[in-house]
């Protein structure tokens, strides 16, 4: 009696802690189903990390959503030339100011890489060294203080047959600096005609106008006109702005087009 007894309470304690355990294991595969299905955060899709850390562009929810963030002018402007500048190209800053964008320039180049920058102004080409040189990045850029409208000219002299992977324009007048000397849009013209002949197929060309300075707005109008009216065969122009702000800058891109496909043998249908 004794004997038997002892087998059924073995029996039954082994019946228990098999039991015991398929539930756990249940509950556990219920649980990450229940995760993956319902609670997991959106996955990134085609996504770049800006130097504040935080996602921009597209991101897609596990439900398929698409949400978008509207980046402001100066990251978007970065992310368009970051796309077509790389280690080893060539490209142009029409004016350097306080070197903000020669150094991006630079820093996108890489160490073999070059860069121009123009200015007209000798403390501007004076803050664009210093901070260059504060970055370790001044072997790879040359500083010109002369009006961009004289690009041509010097890219044909000290980089001849070469193309450009990207072009920057930040108009307007220098922060911290003489408000009186200001970008005008017959020289800028000029520059922008002569830098779109020099850029290479997938080229990219930024200009930032800004409207809120005296002369800011004939400026910016001639340029958008400059832009509207360029032959559609040589590149596409995006124009991004946030219209509910007072005198917001605005951003127009130009890409060159690609070298053309192909032509096909003749006989190929
Ligand atoms: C808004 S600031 C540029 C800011 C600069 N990109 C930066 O990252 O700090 C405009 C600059 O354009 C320069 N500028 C004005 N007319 C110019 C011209 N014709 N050619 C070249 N630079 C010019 C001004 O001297 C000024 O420094």
């Amino acid at each position: 009696m004794t004997s038997l007894s002892l087998t059924g309470a073995r029996v039954s304690l082994t019946i228990s802690v098999a039991g015991t355990l398929v539930l756990g294991s249940l509950m556990i595969c219920v649980g990450l189903i229940a995760y993956k299905h319902r609670y997991r955060p959106a996955t990134r899709l085609a996504t770049t990390v800006g130097t504040a850390g935080r996602y921009h562009g597209i991101q897609k929810t596990e439900n398929g959503a698409v949400s978008l963030r509207l980046e402001p002018i100066q990251e978007m402007t970065q992310r368009l030339i970051r796309s077509a500048v790389g280690p080893g190209t060539r490209a142009l800053d029409g004016t350097a100011g306080n070197g903000h964008d020669t150094r991006f320039l630079a820093e996108c180049v890489g160490t073999t890489g070059k860069v121009v920058g123009f200015d007209i102004q000798h403390e501007a080409i004076h803050q664009t060294r210093t901070r260059l040189t504060d970055a370790g990045v001044q072997e790879r850029v040359q500083l010109v203080q002369a009006s961009h409208e004289h690009l041509g000219g010097w890219l044909d002299t000290h980089w001849p047959g070469d193309r450009l992977a990207g072009a920057m324009f930040n108009l307007g007048y220098r922060p911290g600096g003489d408000h009186a000397t200001i970008t005008r849009a017959q020289s800028t013209l000029a520059a922008l005609d002569q830098t779109v002949t020099r850029l290479q197929p997938g080229g990219m060309l930024t200009v930032v106008l800004y409207t809120g300075h005296q002369g800011g707005h004939d400026e910016a109008a001639a340029v958008v006109n400059w832009a509207r009216n360029l032959d559609p065969s040589l590149g596409l122009v995006l124009w991004y702005q946030f219209l509910n702000r007072a005198n917001p800058p605005s951003l127009l891109a130009f890409c060159k087009s690609g070298p053309a496909a192909p032509a096909a043998a003749p006989g190929t249908p």
